[in-house]
């Protein structure tokens, strides 16, 4: 249920009865694996208070427009730039008004107004104020904005009477927000990715390695899946949790690395190289542990198989898109690997700069085809694997549409 996984989820609390169940919404959120921050009007800290949602978010929920401490901390700016959605749950009928009319009278309205992010409202209200003409217009007027109206439902209300304007219930509302990501840009594809580094043996305590996380890899790999995509990754050696809805194939050395991928390469429709797999592997795998009584010792090391190269050239039919590491003279060593390798596409990154590369949570690319190129500016790796992702859906339905 990880739909909401490395999702940044800005909820909105306004005045209403309803207030007391966004508490139980920010926890639907949670486990769906967001991270919730919660902002307040004056009138929601009426019916519930600040301290609940801090408590239940682990973060301090921001009431105040003109608070020099909250300002200092993360202003309307940052949270606005902070949050991938904003859902206000529940949108009173006041609340609404303002929004619509562009007002920025308390934090949230300016929030908003600041934000270029996807924003969702689920209103509760009494019915006859939900049905009246002014809430009508400015529903409808949000609506033909972008910002994603959810609800209400129909059924009895705090106030005793009977009709629209309950809000949904948490869970639905979760969901909706989940749903919200799903782009499809890959629906029904199946898309087979490697990430990781790999290890090769050297005798029973030692190996040679390197320094990848996986984390770009298993983060594109949650990216394909909200994409719509069958999504097997197959994982080197590293200590991250499956995304919800992977199938993984976990690997050690390159050889093992390579049986799994072309295992599984002949049904893939992509193919997603971002594992750091290791060049060179020991001819010799020694039985016992080598002792270190000479001064010097030699290893002889063979050329692993270039799995990619592999894929690319065996399965014509397979859209390849290669990763590239470099130090140096990024841009011709990855147009180099992209002919070399008959890939379609290649993501190529610089290693050992601010910009991210191994183990870090941020990454940039400069992203290179053969008739283009776009520059994926530095940023989370979640963040960046659904640009990339998007890019090669792109490039996949345009290179199968010809
Ligand atoms: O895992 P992280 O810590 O998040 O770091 C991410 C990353 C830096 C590892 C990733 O973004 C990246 O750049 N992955 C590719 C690393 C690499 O091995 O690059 P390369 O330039 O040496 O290889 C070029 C391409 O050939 C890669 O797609 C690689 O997967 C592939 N290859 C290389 C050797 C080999 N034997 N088989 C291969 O398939």
């Amino acid at each position: 249920m990880n739909k909401l996984q490395h999702r940044r989820v800005l909820l909105g609390v306004t005045g209403g009865i309803a207030a007391y169940k966004a508490a139980e919404v920010l926890r639907q959120c949670q486990v769906m694996g967001a991270e919730v921050r919660v902002v307040m009007t004056p009138a929601a800290t009426e019916f519930i208070t600040p301290l609940t949602f801090q408590a239940l978010s682990g973060s301090p929920v921001h009431t105040q427009l003109l608070d020099a401490e909250e300002e200092a901390g993360m202003g309307h700016i940052n949270l606005a730039r902070w949050a991938d959605v904003i859902l206000v749950a529940p949108a009173s009928a006041d609340f609404i008004a303002r929004l619509a009319s562009g007002m920025a009278n308390d934090l949230l309205t300016t929030l908003l107004l600041a934000s270029e992010k996807s924003v969702m409202l689920a209103p509760a209200m009494n019915r006859a104020m939900f049905d009246d003409l002014n809430t009508q217009k400015n529903i409808r007027q949000l609506e033909s904005q972008g910002v994603v109206i959810l609800g209400p439902a129909e059924g009895v209300q705090a106030c005793g009477e009977t009709g629209m304007g309950r809000m949904l219930e948490p869970e639905a509302l979760a969901l909706a927000v989940a749903e919200h990501f799903q782009t499809g840009e890959l629906a029904g594809l199946n898309v087979l990715l490697n990430a990781g580094p790999t290890r090769e043996a050297i005798d029973p305590v030692r190996y040679i390695s390197n320094h990848s996380s996986g984390k770009m890899g298993f983060s594109l790999a949650q990216a394909c899946v909200e994409a719509g995509a069958h999504v097997t990754l197959v994982a080197g050696p590293v200590h991250l949790p499956t995304p919800s809805g992977v199938k993984r194939i976990d690997v050690i050395s390159a050889n093992e690395m390579t049986e799994a991928v072309m295992s599984k390469s002949k049904q893939a429709d992509i193919f997603i190289a971002s594992a750091a797999v290791v060049d060179y592997t020991p001819v010799e795998i020694a039985e016992n542990k080598i002792k270190k009584s000479a001064s010097e010792m030699q290893l002889t090391l063979v050329k692993t198989t270039d799995i990619l190269t592999k894929v690319a050239t065996e399965d014509d039919s397979t859209f390849c898109v290669g990763f590239a590491a470099e130090t140096d003279n990024l841009e011709t060593y990855a147009k180099d690997k992209l002919e070399r390798k008959s890939l379609d596409m290649i993501a190529a990154n610089w290693i050992g700069r601010e910009s991210g590369g191994f183990n870090s949570d941020y990454n940039a690319l400069s992203v290179y085809w053969e008739s283009g190129f776009q520059e994926l500016g530095s940023m989370p790796k979640p963040d960046l694997a659904r640009e990339l992702v998007a890019l090669i859906a792109k490039r996949y339905h345009e290179k199968n549409t010809i």
